[in-house]
Protein backbone atom coordinates (compact mmCIF):
# COMPACT_ATOMS: atom_id res chain seq x y z
CA UNK A 1 0.00 0.00 0.00
CA UNK A 2 1.28 3.84 -0.65
CA UNK A 3 2.77 4.60 2.55
CA UNK A 4 4.79 7.82 4.05
CA UNK A 5 7.83 6.19 6.07
CA UNK A 6 11.55 6.82 7.19
CA UNK A 7 14.34 4.28 7.25
CA UNK A 8 16.53 6.54 7.59
CA UNK A 9 16.39 9.26 9.70
CA UNK A 10 18.40 12.77 9.56
CA UNK A 11 18.74 14.91 12.71
CA UNK A 12 19.71 17.71 10.64
CA UNK A 13 18.10 17.43 7.00
CA UNK A 14 14.63 15.48 8.24
CA UNK A 15 13.19 16.43 5.00
CA UNK A 16 15.90 14.05 3.40
CA UNK A 17 14.92 11.73 5.30
CA UNK A 18 11.19 11.40 3.75
CA UNK A 19 10.36 8.16 1.53
CA UNK A 20 6.89 7.71 -0.09
CA UNK A 21 6.31 4.27 -1.86
CA UNK A 22 5.23 0.83 -1.24
CA UNK A 23 4.70 -0.55 2.27
CA UNK A 24 2.81 -3.97 3.48
CA UNK A 25 -0.49 -4.15 4.29
CA UNK A 26 -1.17 -3.85 8.14
CA UNK A 27 -1.18 -7.29 9.75
CA UNK A 28 -3.78 -6.70 12.75
CA UNK A 29 -3.56 -9.10 16.08
CA UNK A 30 -5.91 -10.05 18.49
CA UNK A 31 -8.22 -6.93 19.34
CA UNK A 32 -6.78 -5.21 16.61
CA UNK A 33 -8.76 -3.54 13.86
CA UNK A 34 -7.64 -2.11 10.20
CA UNK A 35 -9.03 1.45 8.97
CA UNK A 36 -9.22 2.11 5.13
CA UNK A 37 -7.77 5.56 5.76
CA UNK A 38 -9.78 8.74 4.11
CA UNK A 39 -7.88 11.52 5.15
CA UNK A 40 -4.71 11.53 7.60
CA UNK A 41 -3.38 14.85 8.96
CA UNK A 42 0.05 16.00 9.71
CA UNK A 43 1.99 16.83 12.77
CA UNK A 44 5.29 18.30 14.04
CA UNK A 45 5.67 15.03 15.57
CA UNK A 46 6.14 13.53 12.25
CA UNK A 47 9.46 16.17 11.70
CA UNK A 48 10.67 14.86 14.77
CA UNK A 49 10.62 11.10 13.39
CA UNK A 50 12.12 12.05 10.37
CA UNK A 51 14.61 13.52 12.62
CA UNK A 52 15.05 10.27 14.67
CA UNK A 53 13.71 11.52 17.57
CA UNK A 54 12.03 8.33 19.40
CA UNK A 55 12.44 5.98 17.04
CA UNK A 56 15.52 2.50 17.60
CA UNK A 57 16.94 1.48 14.46
CA UNK A 58 14.41 -2.18 15.51
CA UNK A 59 11.82 -0.03 14.83
CA UNK A 60 12.90 0.89 11.16
CA UNK A 61 10.82 1.38 8.36
CA UNK A 62 8.46 3.02 9.71
CA UNK A 63 5.09 4.62 8.45
CA UNK A 64 4.70 7.81 9.09
CA UNK A 65 1.40 9.98 10.82
CA UNK A 66 -0.56 10.05 14.42
CA UNK A 67 -4.48 11.04 12.72
CA UNK A 68 -6.74 9.30 10.81
CA UNK A 69 -10.29 9.47 9.52
CA UNK A 70 -11.69 6.60 8.11
CA UNK A 71 -13.96 3.88 7.49
CA UNK A 72 -13.57 0.32 9.68
CA UNK A 73 -14.50 -2.63 8.18
CA UNK A 74 -18.02 -2.37 9.29
CA UNK A 75 -18.27 0.52 7.32
CA UNK A 76 -17.89 2.63 10.19
CA UNK A 77 -17.03 5.98 9.53
CA UNK A 78 -14.50 6.54 12.82
CA UNK A 79 -11.71 8.97 14.07
CA UNK A 80 -8.69 7.35 14.74
CA UNK A 81 -7.40 8.09 19.10
CA UNK A 82 -3.69 8.39 18.52
CA UNK A 83 -2.46 6.98 21.80
CA UNK A 84 -2.19 3.35 22.44
CA UNK A 85 -2.20 2.22 25.75
CA UNK A 86 -1.53 -1.15 26.89
CA UNK A 87 -4.29 -3.82 26.64
CA UNK A 88 -4.36 -3.71 30.75
CA UNK A 89 -4.59 0.10 31.28
CA UNK A 90 -7.71 1.54 32.21
CA UNK A 91 -8.48 5.18 32.78
CA UNK A 92 -6.49 8.40 30.84
CA UNK A 93 -4.42 5.94 27.93
CA UNK A 94 -1.84 9.45 28.81
CA UNK A 95 -0.60 8.39 31.62
CA UNK A 96 -0.07 4.68 30.89
CA UNK A 97 3.90 4.46 30.96
CA UNK A 98 3.10 1.92 28.46
CA UNK A 99 1.60 3.92 26.33
CA UNK A 100 2.52 5.08 22.86
CA UNK A 101 1.74 7.71 19.81
CA UNK A 102 0.72 5.83 16.47
CA UNK A 103 3.82 5.84 14.48
CA UNK A 104 6.30 5.43 17.91
CA UNK A 105 6.14 1.62 18.09
CA UNK A 106 3.26 0.63 15.80
CA UNK A 107 3.12 1.62 11.99
CA UNK A 108 1.54 5.02 11.41
CA UNK A 109 -1.77 6.62 9.56
CA UNK A 110 0.06 8.15 6.60
CA UNK A 111 -0.77 5.01 4.05
CA UNK A 112 -3.53 3.81 2.74
CA UNK A 113 -5.01 1.61 5.35
CA UNK A 114 -3.58 0.99 9.52
CA UNK A 115 -4.05 -1.08 12.55
CA UNK A 116 -5.22 0.02 16.08
CA UNK A 117 -6.67 -1.48 19.30
CA UNK A 118 -10.80 -1.76 18.11
CA UNK A 119 -10.75 0.63 21.65
CA UNK A 120 -9.20 3.31 19.89
CA UNK A 121 -12.14 4.07 17.42
CA UNK A 122 -14.30 6.94 17.68
CA UNK A 123 -17.21 7.36 15.61
CA UNK A 124 -17.29 10.14 13.01
CA UNK A 125 -20.05 12.94 13.04
CA UNK A 126 -21.46 13.42 9.75
CA UNK A 127 -21.80 16.98 10.04
CA UNK A 128 -17.89 16.68 10.11
CA UNK A 129 -15.73 15.85 6.75
CA UNK A 130 -12.96 13.29 6.82
CA UNK A 131 -10.51 15.67 6.31
CA UNK A 132 -12.01 17.69 9.49
CA UNK A 133 -11.99 14.65 11.09
CA UNK A 134 -8.15 14.03 10.56
CA UNK A 135 -7.22 17.02 12.36
CA UNK A 136 -8.84 15.88 15.40
CA UNK A 137 -6.73 13.48 17.41
CA UNK A 138 -3.23 14.93 17.99
CA UNK A 139 -3.58 18.85 17.31
CA UNK A 140 -6.73 19.73 18.32
CA UNK A 141 -7.11 17.21 21.06
CA UNK A 142 -3.54 18.80 22.66
CA UNK A 143 -5.11 22.09 22.40
CA UNK A 144 -8.26 21.05 23.98
CA UNK A 145 -6.60 19.44 27.16
CA UNK A 146 -4.11 22.30 27.32
CA UNK A 147 -7.17 24.95 27.64
CA UNK A 148 -9.87 23.16 29.46
CA UNK A 149 -8.45 20.06 31.24
CA UNK A 150 -4.77 20.31 32.09
CA UNK A 151 -5.29 24.56 31.69
CA UNK A 152 -8.67 24.56 33.45
CA UNK A 153 -9.38 27.75 32.09
CA UNK A 154 -12.92 29.80 32.71
CA UNK A 155 -14.55 31.57 29.93
CA UNK A 156 -13.76 35.63 30.87
CA UNK A 157 -10.21 34.59 31.54
CA UNK A 158 -7.32 35.45 29.57
CA UNK A 159 -4.89 33.20 27.63
CA UNK A 160 -1.63 34.15 25.36
CA UNK A 161 -0.82 30.97 22.97
CA UNK A 162 2.20 31.46 21.88
CA UNK A 163 2.89 31.21 17.66
CA UNK A 164 -0.47 31.86 16.30
CA UNK A 165 -0.62 29.35 12.74
CA UNK A 166 0.67 26.48 13.94
CA UNK A 167 -1.38 23.21 14.20
CA UNK A 168 -1.79 23.19 17.72
CA UNK A 169 -1.98 26.89 18.24
CA UNK A 170 -4.69 27.19 15.46
CA UNK A 171 -6.93 24.99 17.37
CA UNK A 172 -5.96 26.76 20.76
CA UNK A 173 -7.47 30.23 19.15
CA UNK A 174 -10.44 28.47 17.61
CA UNK A 175 -10.97 26.27 20.81
CA UNK A 176 -10.58 29.06 22.62
CA UNK A 177 -12.67 31.52 21.41
CA UNK A 178 -15.56 29.83 21.04
CA UNK A 179 -15.63 28.74 24.73
CA UNK A 180 -15.77 32.35 25.30
CA UNK A 181 -11.82 32.67 26.55
CA UNK A 182 -10.33 36.14 25.53
CA UNK A 183 -7.35 34.35 23.37
CA UNK A 184 -3.80 36.52 22.71
CA UNK A 185 -1.53 35.21 20.27
CA UNK A 186 2.01 35.92 19.26
CA UNK A 187 3.27 35.08 15.93
CA UNK A 188 6.83 35.94 13.51
CA UNK A 189 5.02 37.92 10.46
CA UNK A 190 2.69 40.48 10.70
CA UNK A 191 0.45 38.20 8.09
CA UNK A 192 0.43 35.61 10.52
CA UNK A 193 -0.62 38.04 13.09
CA UNK A 194 -3.56 38.91 11.12
CA UNK A 195 -4.12 35.33 10.78
CA UNK A 196 -4.69 34.67 14.09
CA UNK A 197 -6.89 37.82 14.38
CA UNK A 198 -9.68 35.82 11.65
CA UNK A 199 -9.09 32.46 13.50
CA UNK A 200 -10.82 34.12 16.49
CA UNK A 201 -7.94 35.95 18.42
CA UNK A 202 -8.79 39.12 20.34
CA UNK A 203 -5.28 40.65 19.52
CA UNK A 204 -2.28 39.58 18.28
CA UNK A 205 1.76 40.86 18.79
CA UNK A 206 5.25 40.14 18.11
CA UNK A 207 7.09 37.49 19.80
CA UNK A 208 8.47 38.71 23.19
CA UNK A 209 6.17 41.96 23.53
CA UNK A 210 4.87 43.86 25.83
CA UNK A 211 1.56 42.90 26.66
CA UNK A 212 -1.10 45.13 27.82
CA UNK A 213 -1.57 43.36 30.87
CA UNK A 214 -0.33 39.88 32.26
CA UNK A 215 -2.33 36.65 31.60
CA UNK A 216 -4.02 33.91 33.37
CA UNK A 217 -2.64 31.05 31.22
CA UNK A 218 0.38 30.98 28.61
CA UNK A 219 0.06 27.69 26.14
CA UNK A 220 3.16 27.01 25.17
CA UNK A 221 4.50 24.74 22.54
CA UNK A 222 7.38 26.97 21.00
CA UNK A 223 9.89 26.48 23.85
CA UNK A 224 12.90 28.06 24.39
CA UNK A 225 12.27 31.20 21.64
CA UNK A 226 9.45 31.92 23.53
CA UNK A 227 9.73 30.27 27.05
CA UNK A 228 10.94 33.99 28.50
CA UNK A 229 8.14 35.75 27.49
CA UNK A 230 5.83 33.43 28.48
CA UNK A 231 6.87 33.62 32.19
CA UNK A 232 7.16 37.40 32.08
CA UNK A 233 3.62 37.47 30.56
CA UNK A 234 2.14 35.27 33.72
CA UNK A 235 -0.46 36.81 36.06
CA UNK A 236 1.01 35.79 39.90
CA UNK A 237 -0.55 32.46 40.56
CA UNK A 238 -0.79 31.81 36.68
CA UNK A 239 -0.44 28.94 34.76
CA UNK A 240 2.40 28.02 31.89
CA UNK A 241 0.91 24.89 30.63
CA UNK A 242 3.28 23.37 27.90
CA UNK A 243 3.12 20.70 25.48
CA UNK A 244 6.15 21.05 23.21
CA UNK A 245 9.84 22.83 22.48
CA UNK A 246 9.58 23.44 18.54
CA UNK A 247 12.47 25.77 19.08
CA UNK A 248 14.40 24.33 21.55
CA UNK A 249 14.35 22.38 24.91
CA UNK A 250 16.33 23.92 26.98
CA UNK A 251 15.10 27.61 28.02
CA UNK A 252 16.45 29.44 30.87
CA UNK A 253 14.46 28.43 34.03
CA UNK A 254 14.15 31.64 35.89
CA UNK A 255 13.06 29.88 39.05
CA UNK A 256 13.18 33.16 40.65
CA UNK A 257 10.27 34.19 39.01
CA UNK A 258 8.40 30.86 39.24
CA UNK A 259 8.47 30.81 42.88
CA UNK A 260 8.37 34.33 44.25
CA UNK A 261 4.92 34.70 41.83
CA UNK A 262 3.91 31.51 42.43
CA UNK A 263 3.72 30.40 39.10
CA UNK A 264 2.51 26.81 38.07
CA UNK A 265 4.22 24.85 35.25
CA UNK A 266 1.82 22.38 33.73
CA UNK A 267 2.88 20.06 31.62
CA UNK A 268 0.22 18.25 28.85
CA UNK A 269 0.35 15.41 26.42
CA UNK A 270 -2.42 14.80 23.92
CA UNK A 271 -5.55 13.78 25.42
CA UNK A 272 -8.09 10.78 26.23
CA UNK A 273 -10.32 8.93 24.55
CA UNK A 274 -13.29 10.57 26.27
CA UNK A 275 -11.48 13.80 25.68
CA UNK A 276 -11.86 13.26 22.17
CA UNK A 277 -15.05 12.78 22.04
CA UNK A 278 -16.11 15.29 24.05
CA UNK A 279 -13.88 17.69 21.75
CA UNK A 280 -15.57 16.24 18.74
CA UNK A 281 -18.56 17.19 20.45
CA UNK A 282 -17.79 20.80 21.34
CA UNK A 283 -17.16 21.38 17.84
CA UNK A 284 -20.39 20.12 16.61
CA UNK A 285 -22.01 22.12 18.80
CA UNK A 286 -20.39 25.36 18.55
CA UNK A 287 -19.99 24.97 14.62
CA UNK A 288 -16.12 25.30 15.22
CA UNK A 289 -14.11 23.75 12.16
CA UNK A 290 -10.28 23.26 11.69
CA UNK A 291 -7.93 25.70 10.24
CA UNK A 292 -7.17 23.42 7.05
CA UNK A 293 -4.13 25.08 5.16
CA UNK A 294 -4.04 22.65 2.35
CA UNK A 295 -5.22 19.28 1.46
CA UNK A 296 -2.94 17.12 -1.01
CA UNK A 297 -2.73 13.38 -2.10
CA UNK A 298 -0.04 11.57 -0.27
CA UNK A 299 1.87 10.93 -2.77
CA UNK A 300 2.39 14.73 -2.93
CA UNK A 301 3.51 14.69 1.24
CA UNK A 302 6.84 16.08 0.84
CA UNK A 303 5.00 19.31 -0.78
CA UNK A 304 3.35 19.29 2.92
CA UNK A 305 6.55 18.20 4.94
CA UNK A 306 8.64 21.04 3.31
CA UNK A 307 5.78 23.98 4.22
CA UNK A 308 5.49 22.44 7.76
CA UNK A 309 9.37 22.27 8.06
CA UNK A 310 10.22 26.14 6.23
CA UNK A 311 6.70 27.54 9.01
CA UNK A 312 4.59 28.10 5.87
CA UNK A 313 1.41 26.93 7.46
CA UNK A 314 -1.46 28.61 8.42
CA UNK A 315 -3.34 25.58 10.43
CA UNK A 316 -2.94 21.94 8.83
CA UNK A 317 -1.92 19.80 6.30
CA UNK A 318 -4.62 17.38 5.18
CA UNK A 319 -3.57 14.37 3.17
CA UNK A 320 -6.24 12.66 1.16
CA UNK A 321 -6.37 8.81 0.85
N1 LIG B 1 2.86 16.87 23.87
C1 LIG B 1 1.96 16.63 22.93
O1 LIG B 1 1.05 15.85 23.10
C2 LIG B 1 2.03 17.38 21.63
C3 LIG B 1 0.96 17.32 20.74
C4 LIG B 1 0.99 18.11 19.58
C5 LIG B 1 2.12 18.89 19.34
N2 LIG B 1 3.17 18.87 20.20
C6 LIG B 1 4.37 19.69 19.94
O2 LIG B 1 3.97 21.04 19.82
C7 LIG B 1 4.75 21.70 18.84
C8 LIG B 1 3.83 22.32 17.80
O3 LIG B 1 3.22 21.29 17.04
P1 LIG B 1 2.37 21.64 15.75
O4 LIG B 1 2.00 20.34 15.12
O5 LIG B 1 1.33 22.63 16.11
O6 LIG B 1 3.52 22.34 14.84
P2 LIG B 1 3.41 23.41 13.68
O7 LIG B 1 2.09 23.28 13.02
O8 LIG B 1 4.65 23.27 12.89
O9 LIG B 1 3.43 24.82 14.46
C9 LIG B 1 4.61 25.44 14.91
C10 LIG B 1 4.20 26.63 15.77
O10 LIG B 1 5.35 27.17 16.41
C11 LIG B 1 5.28 28.60 16.32
N3 LIG B 1 6.61 29.23 16.45
C12 LIG B 1 6.82 30.41 17.00
N4 LIG B 1 8.12 30.69 17.06
C13 LIG B 1 8.75 29.65 16.49
C14 LIG B 1 10.12 29.39 16.24
N5 LIG B 1 11.09 30.25 16.60
N6 LIG B 1 10.42 28.24 15.62
C15 LIG B 1 9.45 27.38 15.25
N7 LIG B 1 8.14 27.57 15.51
C16 LIG B 1 7.79 28.72 16.10
C17 LIG B 1 4.58 28.86 15.02
O11 LIG B 1 3.96 30.12 15.14
P3 LIG B 1 3.98 31.25 14.00
O12 LIG B 1 4.46 30.59 12.72
O13 LIG B 1 2.58 31.73 13.95
O14 LIG B 1 4.94 32.27 14.50
C18 LIG B 1 3.55 27.74 15.01
O15 LIG B 1 2.41 28.15 15.75
C19 LIG B 1 5.71 20.64 18.27
O16 LIG B 1 6.96 20.74 18.90
C20 LIG B 1 5.03 19.33 18.61
O17 LIG B 1 5.94 18.27 18.73
C21 LIG B 1 3.14 18.15 21.35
Amino acid sequence: MLSVYVSSPDPENPLDALEVGDRPDPDPPEGWVTVDVKAASLNHHDIWSLRGVGLGEEQMPMILGCDAAGIDADGNEVIVHAVISDESWRGDETLDPKRSLLSEKHQGTLAERVAVPARNLVPKPAGLSFEQAACMPTAWLTAYRMLFVTGDLAPGQTVLVQGATGGVASAAIKLGAAAGLRVWVTSRTEEKRERGLGLGAAAAFEPGARLPERVDAVLETVGEATWGHSLRSLKPGGKLVVSGATSGMNPPAELPRIFFLQLKILGSTMGSRDELERLIRFCAEHDVEPEIDRVLPLADAAEGFAAMEAGELVGKVVFAV
